[in-house]
């Protein structure tokens, strides 16, 4: 349906579960806690919210956490959200490192596509920024994404200065090996603001530094709608993609709610603006009255978001990314 910006909400982002297998320092706010079982919503629960907003136009899905891999049984969700009709993209963002051990059964289960977050080609620097994951699980993933064809492909990369920015180099020459689609990140402020500052690249930048040496075209969008501008590299089997949450607003173009971990309703990535749908759930609401909160909810959809107005209090984490 349309929001009060005429802007079509057809994408539903539901983080499964807060924690996650790798720590990187950029994703979690200083006083990151997990939540317990009891926090989080049941898959029945996360099922009834998709299935109260199908009736308002849901298309897309994507399922991400924390590390949407740890939760226990995700196939059961995976099965049971493909299974609803008018769902076309059922997507999963992951770190990769788990992905090997269920590929195939995500690929049985319905999944469309995967998005990756890898920010570095180096073994020991990947080490170093994810606390201790190791390289060649997540490359061993993306062979098998592409080989079982869940595809379109895409990887996120979000640059920091002083520690990945060195290696634009590797990560475009991986498009020239693999037809994947390598989308770079602004850093977000989460915790540390200085620390953000000293880090932070812009898009600008990187796309003048990669114009600099490579011919790049303005590409077409790679599939669904996401927040992403594409460019083409002559010779290249993948594009590269950015994201600019920060330099270069793309709330024009939102599609998305998102669901938490926790079952609150988020309607913007950047905003606090949340409806706590697990009360109303745990309330025995029917399904109907779910969906005319969803319908309200919509209405609500803030404008734009507010990176750098006020600080911004949710966690990657939690929100889902
Ligand atoms: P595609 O449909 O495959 O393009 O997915 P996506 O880009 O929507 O999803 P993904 O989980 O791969 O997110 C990539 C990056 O975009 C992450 O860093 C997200 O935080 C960021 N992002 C996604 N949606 C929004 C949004 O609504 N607002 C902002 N500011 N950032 C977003
Ligand atoms: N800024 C930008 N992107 C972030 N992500 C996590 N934390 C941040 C941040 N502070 C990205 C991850 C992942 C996606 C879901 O969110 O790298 O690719």
């Amino acid at each position: 349906m349309l929001d009060s910006f005429n802007r079509e909400i057809n994408y539903l982002r539901i983080s499964v579960t807060d924690k996650c297998n790798l720590n990187c320092n950029y994703c979690k706010p200083g006083n990151f806690k997990e939540f317990l079982p009891g926090d989080i919503l049941t898959f029945e629960e996360i099922l009834e919210v998709v299935q109260a907003f199908l009736p308002l136009g849901l298309k897309k899905v994507r399922i991400t956490g924390g590390e949407p891999l740890v939760r226990k049984n995700l196939l059961y969700l995976i099965e049971n959200i493909a299974a609803l009709p008018g769902i076309d993209d059922l997507a999963l963002t992951t770190n990769g490192i788990l992905f090997p051990r269920y590929a195939q059964d995500l690929k049985s289960a319905g999944l469309s596509r995967v998005n990756f977050s890898l920010d570095s080609l180096n073994p020991d620097k990947f080490r170093s920024i994810t606390g201790g994951g190791e390289l060649k699980n997540v490359l061993e993933a993306i062979n098998l994404a592409l080989e079982l064809d869940l595809t379109p492909v895409k990887i996120n990369t979000v640059l920091l200065r002083g520690v990945n920015l060195d290696e634009l180099d590797a990560f475009i020459d991986f498009i020239f090996r693999y037809p994947v689609h390598w989308r770079f990140i602004e850093l977000m402020p989460l915790n540390d603001r200085e620390k953000w500052r000293q880090q932070f690249v812009s898009v600008k930048e990187i796309l003048e530094t990669l114009s600099g040496k490579y011919d790049l075209k303005p590409g077409k969008t790679v599939g669904g709608s996401g927040p992403a501008r594409y460019y083409e590299v002559p010779g290249a089997l993948g594009t590269i993609g950015v994201i600019s949450p920060l330099s270069n607003h793309f709330c024009e173009y939102c599609n998305r709610l998102r669901l938490t971990s926790t079952g609150k309703l988020r309607l913007c990535l950047a905003k606090n603006q949340e409806v706590d749908l697990k009360s109303l759930l745990r309330s025995g609401i029917s399904q109907e009255e779910l969906t005319g909160v969803l319908r309200e909810a919509i209405l609500r959809k803030p404008r734009a978001h507010e990176f750098g107005e006020k600080d911004f209090l949710g966690t990657m984490a939690n929100i889902g990314g």
